[in-house]
């Protein structure tokens, strides 16, 4: 459907943000009103919270995101069933717990921008986004407890204890240069592959689909999800605020050592090794430049490129439990959707010769 087998016109080369990407706009197309719904529900929760806070809740609700989470309750719904109500509260929720995870990791990250907007933190302080944040979980869990059965505010408080886990252990390696491949994808299944996970879960969950469905689409959203961090981490190094629409470059400045630098240390002679092992932690955004030439100098683009396209084929061979539907279709189109982002990042960031 896209990538290799895409109708993409040629003018969508380069890194199309997804919003405004034709692709992308075939891929969600058929459930834009679901989305649209969803939306709208998202905001009349603004009504739930008191008067005196409804400001902050407003900011931290409103804000144009991807909706990438929902997205995927809705076509993992289409692919197991008919899309009902109850998916439509599934798709408010993640997006929920999103938004508070947003709002917590921006002040770990000590980050400006998201979503082309100044952080919640940053306008109001750090005090402020942690409440608001939690306000946030709390929320979400109270509409995860209004279904009839407490089975989905069960997945829905485990998922969240994964993500707010995965970032504990995201935090204490920070800095630490042993830190092998395994470490760094056991944080990113639970911070991010988690509610992926989660979402694409719940769309055969809130159809009362067989369990082998709903562990195919689990099993989906998890590597989908961790393909999405791999995308994100080289994002924060090769992309540009511009199109991202949120501070970057922030990972090592917070000792955060993502795929491209663990296959630059990887690949590393031990003298390099040694100079990035003594560079990193007397770390400049100013150093961003030169750094990216020794990431270059060792391909961890490609690198990256390669580990992105292995966790997409698991993706897709979870879908083969499914059988043949426009919802499936579209969360294999979502894989390619995501490999041509990765290739567009890479055309985008090579850096001119000389
Ligand atoms: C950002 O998620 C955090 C990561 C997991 C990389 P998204 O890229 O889905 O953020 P929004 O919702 O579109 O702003
Ligand atoms: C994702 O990691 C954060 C969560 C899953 C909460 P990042 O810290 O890389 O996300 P961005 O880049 O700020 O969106
Ligand atoms: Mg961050
Ligand atoms: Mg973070
Ligand atoms: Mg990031």
């Amino acid at each position: 459907m896209m990538g290799a087998h895409s109708n993409t016109p040629p003018a969508e080369t380069g890194v199309p943000s997804f919003e405004n990407s034709v692709a992308w706009r075939k891929i969600v197309g058929p459930v834009d009103g679901f989305l649209q719904a969803s939306v709208a529900r998202l905001t009349e929760q603004i009504n739930q919270f008191d008067p005196d806070i409804r400001e902050y809740v407003t900011y931290a609700l409103t804000a144009q995101g991807k909706h990438l989470r929902p997205a995927l309750v809705a076509l993992s719904g289409n692919a197991t069933g008919v899309v009902n109500d109850g998916h439509l509260s599934g798709a408010v929720i993640v997006e929920m717990v999103h938004l508070a995870t947003l709002v917590h990791d921006d002040v770990m990250d000590e980050a400006r921008l998201r979503r082309a907007r100044p952080t919640l933190a940053a306008r109001w302080g750090n005090h402020l986004a942690v409440l608001v944040g939690d306000c946030l979980f709390a929320h979400s869990l109270r509409l995860a407890a209004q279904f009839p059965t407490p089975e989905v505010c069960r997945v829905v408080s485990a998922a969240t204890k994964t993500v707010c886990s995965g970032e504990i252990l995201q935090d204490r390696h920070a800095g630490d240069f042993s830190l092998s491949r395994e470490d760094y994808f056991k944080v990113l299944g639970m911070k991010t592959g988690e509610l992926f996970a989660l979402s694409a879960e719940l769309g055969a969950l809130l159809n009362g689909a067989p369990a082998a469905q709903r562990g195919a689409l689990r099993d989906y959203g998890m590597a989908l999800g961790t393909a999405y961090q791999v995308y994100d981490d080289c994002l924060d190094l090769f992309g540009t605020e511009g199109e991202a629409g949120k501070t970057l470059g922030g990972d090592l400045a917070k000792g955060k050592l993502t795929l491209p630098v663990l296959l630059l240390l990887e690949k590393a002679s031990p003298v390099d090794r040694k100079r990035v092992e003594e560079w990193l932690p007397a770390w400049e955004p100013s150093d961003l430049p030169s750094f990216r030439e020794f990431l270059d100098r060792y391909q961890t683009f490609s690198g990256c490129s390669a580990v992105l396209g292995g966790l997409l084929d698991q993706a897709r061979s979870a879908l083969a439990a499914l059988t043949d539907s426009p919802g499936r279709r579209s969360l294999l189109g979502l894989t390619d959707f995501l490999a041509a982002q990765m290739a567009g990042l890479g055309e985008t960031s090579k850096v001119p010769a000389a």
